[in-house]
């Protein structure tokens, strides 16, 4: 099963969710969870409300996707905010999606602290408005003491700029003389992107039916498992039934990392 169709299972959802729960907290968990919210606009189109209005529904499933993350001790949640394509938006949606992220961090960021919860950045913050910069780095300042949950926001985040800057940086060190490119391994690398310490994701999320990573952490998913929601699940549909679900899917799936499975090749 490669696109979740739950969404027909809507109406018993309510009395399942604990049960789910109960499965999903049972089994081994993804470390690290990654997601491309998409389908915020067409959320709103559906409606015949502005696009903002879909943002701002998006604001509201992330909170409870972060709660749930958190309730399951997992470690680490990637969240894709805003890519280095999203400036060709109109300037209107661009400002308004800058501003819901300011007032989504002046608003949580005291909740978020008091919750254990890790606030970090990954993408080119100088490329980013003053006050969204300033009101970033203060949320990670605040929260950096924190070990329960890690929340990366992937804000004007572009994979390609990254592994470029990477290389970058790799040649500047190497004629410097800081590093020796004949000891480069995957490792050294990795320690160059903005992921830095930050373990590869297990799980990739991205609904709205786009099957597309969109410039989104393409050296780091090398082995990640991919789902991607049934098309009229849209981000601000991403509710907590759903997110269990495809955890569960992410559960049943086989790891192989270029391998066989245990006990395949006895014969
Ligand atoms: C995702 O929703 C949010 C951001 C890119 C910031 P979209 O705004 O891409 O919604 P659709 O894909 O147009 O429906
Ligand atoms: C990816 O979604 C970026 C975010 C969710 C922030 P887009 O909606 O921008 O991606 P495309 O344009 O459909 O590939
Ligand atoms: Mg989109």
């Amino acid at each position: 099963m490669g696109i979740i169709g739950f969404l027909k299972n809507k109406g018993s959802k309510g009395s399942k969710v604990k049960e789910i729960m109960a499965d999903v907290s049972a089994k081994q968990l993804p470390r690290h969870v990654a997601i491309i919210m998409d389908g915020n606009g067409r959320w709103a189109q559906k409606r015949r409300l502005p696009r903002i209005a879909g943002h701002r529904q998006g604001v509201e499933a992330l909170r409870e996707i972060i709660k749930i993350t958190s309730e399951l001790d997992i470690r680490y949640l990637t969240l894709y905010a805003f890519s280095t394509e999203n400036w060709r938006r109109p300037r209107d949606e661009v400002n308004a999606l800058m501003s819901l992220l300011v007032e989504y961090l002046q608003k949580e960021v005291d909740e978020l602290d008091r919750n254990g919860v890790r606030i970090n950045m990954l993408g080119d913050i100088e490329g980013l408005p003053d006050e969204v910069s300033a009101e970033i780095l203060s949320a990670v300042n605040k929260t950096k003491h924190n070990d329960k949950l890690q929340v990366n926001i992937a804000l004007n985040y572009g994979s390609r700029a990254e592994i470029l800057n990477a290389v970058k940086s790799i040649v500047r060190d190497a004629v410097e003389g800081t590093i020796d490119i004949n000891n480069m391994d995957d490792t050294l690398f990795a320690r160059y992107l903005y992921t830095r310490e930050i373990p590869d994701p297990d799980l990739l999320i991205r609904t709205s039916g786009e099957f597309r990573l969109s410039n989104f952490l393409l050296y780091q998913m090398a082995y990640t498992e991919l789902i991607f929601t049934d098309k009229d699940i849209y981000w601000p549909d991403f509710d907590r039934y759903t997110y269990l679900k495809t955890i569960q899917e992410y559960q049943n799936r086989r790891r192989r990392y270029g391998g066989i499975d245990a006990g395949e090749g006895e014969t």
